[in-house]
């Protein structure tokens, strides 16, 4: 990851090895560096599309070989302002650039400074990342300096991005490495030093409890379970509830999953990736919010003692489940642990989970589903949401949706009625059932992996909806 630092110079004295300077239509065109590079810069600017590069070689005229320009269209928004620093930064770094810089803080885009060069530092690192543990990159920036006079925003760029790229690194991790008892090792060493209560359920606390729905999902795997929470008390009083589903393998169970659509479900726990990456960024950050995180972390395998497709279990809150097919895990684990979560009574709670492939049908890589029973909560997630653009769209939970799970054997059951469609909101109507305070669900299924590079990272995982959260929670 490269380190990303603010820079008082102007882009005439820049003296790292490649500098990024964004064309925006309509607007002035650095004249002094135009007219040291014989006009070069009006000429490839005149016809650049936004977020489309063009390189400059400056021909030892500048301190700096390549110039690198990237078009930001007319009005460029904090979004373009990311993408435009992620695209920019591959291209410096497939130049062989050891210490490049960018230029974009001076931009005519709206927000403060600090928003500006938060989002630019953001593009930078998460433009840069890529997963190293089991592959070498051939190509590494150390250096990227952000011209201009932003350090809070860098720092909180610098802050925010990294933590985005630890949650991807876990949803990257092969699940044989990351099943519950090794993701409490590796939650616990990244939590080391800072003011976050670490308290762990295991099986056996588990059973105590009665968190016998989720227990039940665990049943397949030769992995304990394990129920990790963290309490983040920036502030004194009743805190928000934070959940993840933390599914670290999911093979579908005996409803087991065809081998295609297996291959990418190691990334079933992203929903907890997220939780803990955006408490660890609260905690950093010093909000001053009262943050609870609940992480459910299990393996969904077919083992000798398998939950069971026609099994009725009963989950923490009394209610009844019948199982009617294990592949529909999630909604059985994150009902026992919301309905667990409510016993610290937190003001709201919010879920993060891989739900369905349905959701990934109707809004693909693009966006996060959205569904809840308290509408000002999720008004505020709208709008983290836009400000991070970290999407999420909201779908509606019509009480129709609730018909298609009453189950005959028990209160309700895992997978609606066959023909009847929305099996994102069918996902959210089931787990309605578990809560009683305000609440909403966000699908990730989508946006949290990716199957080709993007402008904000490389193929894998995304690290969805922890901007978000971030933002809502500086906003409580
Ligand atoms: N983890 C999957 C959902 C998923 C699918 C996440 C694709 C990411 C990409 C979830 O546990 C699952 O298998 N859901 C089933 C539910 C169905 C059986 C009602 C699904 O979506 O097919
Ligand atoms: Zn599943
Ligand atoms: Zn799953």
């Amino acid at each position: 990851m490269p380190i990303v630092t603010c820079v008082r110079d102007s882009p005439i004295s820049y003296t790292g090895d490649v500098l990024v300077l964004g064309i925006q239509e309509g607007t002035f065109i650095n004249a002094t560096l135009d007219q040291v590079l014989g006009g070069a810069i009006a000429k490839a600017a005149d016809t650049l599309k936004p977020l489309k590069c063009r390189t400059i070689t400056t021909l030892g005229k500048l301190p700096f070989h390549h110039l690198v320009l990237i078009g930001l269209g007319k009005d460029p928004s904090l979004s373009i302002l990311r993408k435009a620093s992620g695209l920019s930064a591959k291209v410096c770094r497939e130049l062989g650039a050891k210490r490049a810089g960018n230029a974009l803080l001076e931009s005519n885009t709206p927000g403060s400074a600090t928003d500006r060069a938060q989002a630019i530092t953001e593009g930078i690192i998460l433009g840069l990342y890529q997963y190293t543990k089991y592959k070498s990159a051939d190509k590494k920036i150390e250096f990227f300096n952000v011209l201009g006079d932003a350090d809070e925003g860098v720092r909180k760029g610098n802050l925010v991005a990294n933590n985005v790229a630890l949650a991807r690194d876990l949803v990257n991790e092969s699940a044989s490495n990351k099943h519950p008892v090794l993701m409490e090792r590796a939650i616990r060493d990244h939590l080391q030093g800072l003011p976050i209560k670490i308290n762990v359920l295991g099986k056996s606390e588990l059973e105590k409890l009665g968190l016998t729905a989720f227990l039940a999902v665990n049943r397949g795997s030769v992995h304990d379970p394990r129920l990790i929470m963290l309490d983040y008390e920036g502030r004194p009083g009743v805190p928000v509830a934070l959940v993840g589903k933390g599914v670290t393998f999911d093979t579908g169970g005996l409803s087991l999953k065809p081998a295609d659509s297996m291959e990418d479900m190691k990334m079933d726990m992203a929903g907890a990736a997220a939780v803990f990456g955006a408490i660890k960024s609260a905690a950093e950050l010093k909000l001053p919010v009262h943050v609870l995180g609940f992480l459910a972390f299990t393996e969904n395998m077919p083992g000798g003692d398998a939950y069971k497709p026609g099994d009725v279990i009963t989950a923490f809150n009394k209610k009844t489940i019948e199982v009617l097919n294990t592949d529909a895990e999630g909604r059985i684990v994150l009902a026992d642990t919301l309905a667990y979560a409510e016993t610290f009574k937190p003001s709201a709670l919010i879920d993060l989970a891989t739900l369905t492939g349905a959701c990934v049908v109707a809004l693909g890589e693009v966006s996060s589903g959205l569904m809840g029973t308290d509408q000002p909560l999720m008004d505020k997630i709208i709008a983290s949401a836009n400000a991070t653009d970290d999407r999420a769209w909201q779908l509606p939970l019509y009480e129709e949706y609730s018909d298609a799970i009453k189950s005959d054997f028990a209160d309700v059951k895992n997978i609606a009625n066959k023909g009847s469609g929305a099996g994102a909101q069918a996902g959210a109507a089931f787990l309605k059932n578990f809560v009683t305070l305000p609440w909403c669900h966000l699908d990730i299924a989508g946006p949290a992996w990716s199957r080709k590079e993007h402008a904000l990272g490389t193929s894998g995982g995304t690290g969805a909806g922890m901007r978000l959260l971030i933002h809502f929670l500086e906003k409580q």
